[in-house]
């Protein structure tokens, strides 16, 4: 009974669920829906039925035996609904559910109207974050209302302070409390908290000996956070048997591939392999306009030049046998191993990762989030400057550059993002900031420049709040700020003759522009 089964409907946001959970240090499981009646033992110690994208009523909508559920009832378990799995405990158990015309969407006021274990140490109203259009007008018998919006009056409810259902997703982390309420689930559950990360960092090296043996592997390393954890704790698992390669796609930023060899070097990887394949890359993509095919050109190439880098090492040292990954918790929900009816939205995330023939993958992040990799790194002493590191996407420039590609907009977009972070260094605030980066738009428009009609291009600059790319704030930038990197940017970028700001929230932009 040592874990939380959170049964995936297909929303975006199953996963922060288990994140969250495992925060509160308890372990967690994901499962879709249709593997739950193939689940001999109820051996769980909670059961959450995530949000999803369908209706109820809609004719393939996903749903659950009521068996089981009664099942888990009877065994004592709780359970919690959230969104789609709200309205799915209404149905099952007779409740009343409307197709709504107007549902609710972002931010919205949600007031506890009756005490129950769920909201305990919580104020009687907060901000919630919605994200539906069905709603439940009547609670099955025997559920308790415990909470309203404005437009809704059941917006939370309760069968004997064991089973509850919430419409909001307390996952997300503009839903305030919301972290409290899944602690209070747990608390009613009796889940202990378990895991320590000093226990994971030995699990871990003792699980990456077992797994390679006496054998040699490869790790190709971006520069960033998760990759550079990789190669130290690799390094750290079996040390002298470790070979990091960095790609220069032609893509990074100023400086990017010798600043990540240099560093690699410093935490004691000891056979660090830069290839420079920056000129295959950018004259695959020049004259692309199409953002999956700049993607799918990219992948294709980063996997040919990794494969070639590969059989050299190989050649000399026959002991490499295993390739390690750096694929966290996250991307293997996304990717659909362990996720449900997500709409594709665009194919990105660590695209570029491909399988190496005649190489075994490992994978020794698949279980962890990208805060538990940072602790992860902090414990194997890799610096704060490392660790902090923002995320920055496998593609590059590339995906910063929209329309066609060409060697000018490269240039102008390297320069812009070397300048915005050269002022982002001293803000404050940077901390609060999760993403931060300067995006050339695909049109031109008029300037005047030294009393000069000038015609040039446009760069919105992107500056977000988030914890996991998932959900996106737009950080509110101080306006002295803001002036400083547009007067830098059409100052010292001749091309450029206007600089806008993006207030656009995730959703419903994406992070990226492309
Ligand atoms: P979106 O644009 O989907 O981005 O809101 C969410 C997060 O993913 C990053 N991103 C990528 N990372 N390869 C990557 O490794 C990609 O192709 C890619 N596309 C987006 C993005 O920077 C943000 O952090």
């Amino acid at each position: 009974m040592s874990y939380v089964l959170v049964v995936d409907f297909g929303s975006q946001y199953t996963h922060l669920i288990c994140k969250r959970i495992r925060k509160l240090r308890r372990n967690c499981r994901i499962i879709p829906w249709y593997e739950l009646d193939n689940l001999a033992n109820t051996d769980f110690g909670a059961l959450i039925l995530s949000g999803g994208p369908k209706s109820v009523y809609e004719e393939d909508a996903p749903s659950l035996p009521l068996d089981l559920i009664k099942r888990v009832i009877s065994l004592g378990i709780p359970i919690l609904g959230i969104c789609y799995g709200h309205q799915l405990l209404g149905k099952l158990f007779r409740g009343e559910i409307r197709r709504g015309e107007v549902g609710e969407y972002g931010p919205t006021k949600f007031y506890v109207t009756s005490d129950s274990p769920l909201f305990r140490g919580l104020p009687k109203s907060f901000t919630v974050w919605m994200n539906h259009s069905d709603v439940i007008v009547r609670p099955p018998k025997g559920f308790r209302v415990i909470g309203r919006t404005e437009n809704f009056e059941v917006a939370a409810m309760e069968l004997n302070e064991k089973i509850f259902g919430v419409q909001f997703h307390p996952e997300v982390r503009h839903t305030e409390h919301g972290v409290k309420i899944i602690e209070n689930f747990l608390e009613v559950a009796n889940l202990k908290p378990i895991r320590a990360m000093s226990n994971i960092l030995d699990e871990k090296v003792r699980e990456i000996r077992e797994q390679v043996g006496d054998k040699n592997v490869v790790v190709a390393v971006s520069g960033g956070v998760d990759s550079t954890v990789l190669a130290v704790l690799l390094s750290r698992a079996i040390r002298g048997r470790v070979y990091a390669v960095t790609i220069d796609t032609g893509f990074m930023r100023k400086n990017e591939v010798d600043n990540t060899v240099r560093e690699l070097k410093s935490l004691g990887i000891e056979h660090v392999i830069k290839i420079d394949a920056s000129e295959k890359f950018i004259s695959a993509l020049i004259g692309v306009r199409d953002p999956e095919e700049k993607r799918r050109r990219f992948a294709k190439i980063y996997s040919e030049v990794l494969q070639s880098a590969i059989k050299e090492i190989q050649s000399a040292d026959p002991k490499l046998e295993y390739f390690a990954q750096g694929t966290i918790y996250p991307d293997v929900v996304e990717s659909g191993k362990g996720g449900v009816l997500k709409d594709k939205i665009k194919s990105h995330h660590n695209v570029v990762m491909p399988k190496i023939p005649n190489l075994k993958t490992i994978e020794p992040f698949w279980d962890l989030y990208k805060d538990e990799v940072r602790e992860l790194g902090k414990l194997l002493g890799i610096p704060d400057y490392i660790i902090e590191k923002k995320p920055f996407p496998g593609p590059g420039l590339l995906i910063r550059i929209l329309g066609e590609i060409t060697l000018e907009k490269i240039n102008i977009i390297r320069r812009a993002h070397e300048i915005v972070e050269e002022i982002i260094k001293d803000y404050p605030k940077k901390k609060d900031i999760w993403q931060v980066f300067p995006v050339l738009l695909d049109s031109k428009s008029t300037g005047v420049k030294g009393d000069k009609r000038s015609y040039g291009y446009i760069v919105a600059i992107r500056v977000i709040e988030s914890e996991d790319g998932m959900t996106a704030k737009v950080h509110e930038m101080p306006y002295g700020v803001l002036k400083k990197i547009a007067a830098r940017i059409i100052g010292e970028i001749r091309e450029v003759t206007r600089v806008l700001y993006d207030i656009t929230d995730k959703p419903p932009a994406t992070i990226e522009y492309e």
